[in-house]
């Protein structure tokens, strides 16, 4: 079950102009969530913004016993809401419901994880590998920015062994372009039984060109996808996606529900 606390702000690292990493204190929540799960996080005390906003669980903070304490969220400045979780101060309260969603699906190996990400997409793929790392399964992170100086935190991902694939729009680090070009170089050298489930988030178009490459290559792929939410619960359907049905149709799914994270086949992208 969610729950709903007033958290307190333990930190606030400011990465960039417009990304940083804000520390809550919430025990309750960080001892149940799960990879892929989100938060629904009202910054201010004031009527607008009047709705929360959904956030990924960037990652679960612990005390010096190993229990789990806080979680942070990787926030990237685009509006009201994110522009509050910007500037929060260490001791302000943050209303922050959760976690909700339908998690990823862990592998076990010999299957590795792909994790691919785009921008602010990042931002599930801390507590994933982390999780994936407990069970033995080896990881790549490709993960795709404009320039360099938006590729961040890839220290944390350092220190869990995951491999590092990079790509910027800019060529100031990794490879130049799109970070869905080395996914497809790598799937099309891989042999078939090599076994490997491709787990992506970012922007949308970013995430049906992952499902298409996947499903070119026969591959799994789980996407967690980002539609604007209205409540998180179910109550609002602004956060509906389109699914495909056995018998050739579609259907709508509440994204807040039934994901973030769906299968990337059975989403009908446009
Ligand atoms: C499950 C989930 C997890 C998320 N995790 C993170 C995260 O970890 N870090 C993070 O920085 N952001 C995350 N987001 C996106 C974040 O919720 C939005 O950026 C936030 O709601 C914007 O609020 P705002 O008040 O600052 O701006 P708003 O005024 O609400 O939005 C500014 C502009 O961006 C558009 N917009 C808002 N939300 C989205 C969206 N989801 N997709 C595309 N356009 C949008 C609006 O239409 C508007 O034009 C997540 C979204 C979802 C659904
Ligand atoms: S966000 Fe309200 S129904 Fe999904």
């Amino acid at each position: 079950m969610p729950v709903d606390v007033a958290a307190e702000v333990i930190a606030n690292r400011l990465l960039s102009p417009d990304y940083n990493v804000l520390a809550l204190r919430a025990p309750e929540v960080a001892r149940i969530a799960v990879p892929g799960q989100f938060v629904m996080v009202k910054a201010g005390q004031a009527h607008d913004p009047l709705l929360r906003r959904p956030f990924s669980v960037f990652e679960i903070l612990r005390d010096e016993a190993g229990a789990p304490s806080g979680l942070s969220l990787l926030n990237k400045r685009i509006g009201p809401s994110t522009g509050l979780i910007y500037s929060a101060t260490p001791g302000q309260r943050i209303s922050c419901l959760g976690p909700l969603g339908r998690p990823f699906s862990l592998v076990e190996p010999p299957t590795e994880a792909w994790m691919i990400a785009g921008g602010v997409g990042l931002a599930p793929f801390v507590t994933l590998a982390e999780s994936l790392r407990a069970r033995g399964v080896r990881s790549t992170l490709f993960y795709g920015a404009r320039r360099a100086e938006e590729l961040f935190c890839l220290e944390l991902f350092r220190a869990m062994d995951v491999e590092l694939v990079l790509t910027t729009e800019d060529g100031s680090a990794g490879e130049r372009g799109r970070i869905v070009a080395p996914l497809e170089g790598r799937l099309t050298g891989r042999a078939q039984n090599a076994a490997v489930m491709i787990y992506a988030c970012g922007p949308e178009g970013m995430l049906a060109a992952t499902a298409k490459i996947a499903m070119r290559h026969g591959r799994p792929c789980q996407v967690s996808v980002e539609r604007i939410m209205g409540c998180g619960l179910g109550g609002c359907y602004s956060c509906v996606v389109p699914m495909r049905t056995e018998q050739g149709g579609f259907h709508h799914v509440r994204s807040c529900l039934s994901g973030p994270v769906l299968a990337g086949d059975q989403i009908l992208w446009e």
